[in-house]
């Protein structure tokens, strides 16, 4: 018998003499597959930017195989305004249909301009509609705006996200003053601090999605 760290799980530790990390590995989640991640495009304004730079970080997770992506862009999600559906209806549908797919996310990226130093209504009303989607995920943040590059709309979400017993991340990524040119072939999202930024990121979002993920598989979240 090694005399290795203490063991976290005492009933696998008789059975498979390991350390504490190899441990929790075996004990809870032997599935590699993707962290499934909802990438959500927040503003809904005709003419507007999210599409643009959702799609510049989509184009970085996609070049990673241990992550998959959901784009849900709360433009094709009109929620109903007072969260009241009547059975069998087409809003009944969409809320359900975009319920599942929160669902079936390990995390979230949430693409977000700044409106009047907050974040858009659109996406306070999607937090607001489901509850246990959110749950014991992690939740990461794009922002963009003018001078604040939408970060007060970031630290307006975690307090938000927290009362959904979601976990935000620290890695942010922000563009100050963006504009559609900055995601071009050449722009500044291309060749800046950008595209590290976004695989810090993506690096992180990794490590709570799978220690979330594990955690919710040993035990469900209740609240
Ligand atoms: C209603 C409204 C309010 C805004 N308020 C702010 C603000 O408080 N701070 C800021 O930096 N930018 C502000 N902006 C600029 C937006 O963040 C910027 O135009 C951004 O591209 C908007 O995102 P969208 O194009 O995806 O809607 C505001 C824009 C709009 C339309």
């Amino acid at each position: 018998m090694p005399t290795s760290t203490p063991p976290i799980f005492p009933t696998l530790a008789t059975a498979i003499p390991t350390t504490a990390a190899d441990a929790w590995a075996r004990r809870t989640d032997d599935t590699p597959r993707p962290l499934a991640l909802a990438l959500i495009i927040s503003s809904v304004r005709a003419g507007r930017l999210g599409p643009t730079v959702a799609g510049w970080f989509a184009d970085r997770a996609g070049d990673r195989d241990d992550i998959h992506l959901d784009v849900l862009d709360l433009a094709e999600f009109p929620l109903p305004a007072d969260m009241a559906v009547a059975p069998d209806t087409p809003s009944e549908r969409l809320v359900r249909a975009l319920g599942e797919r929160l669902a079936a996310a390990d995390g979230f990226v949430v693409v977000t301009p700044e409106y009047n130093h907050s974040y858009p209504a659109a996406l306070k009303h999607l937090i607001d509609t489901y509850r246990e989607q959110w749950f014991a995920k992690p939740v990461g943040f794009i922002s963009y705006g003018g001078m604040s590059g939408g970060l007060r709309a970031v630290e307006h979400l975690r307090a938000v996200f927290a009362e959904q017993h979601a976990v935000t991340v620290r890695d942010v990524v922000s563009f100050h003053g963006a504009g559609a040119a900055d995601f071009a072939a050449d722009g500044r999202a291309t060749t800046g601090a950008a595209p590290a930024a976004a695989a810090a990121l993506l690096d992180r979002m990794g490590w709570w999605g799978r220690a979330l993920r594990r955690a919710r598989t040993v035990e469900p979240f209740q609240s």
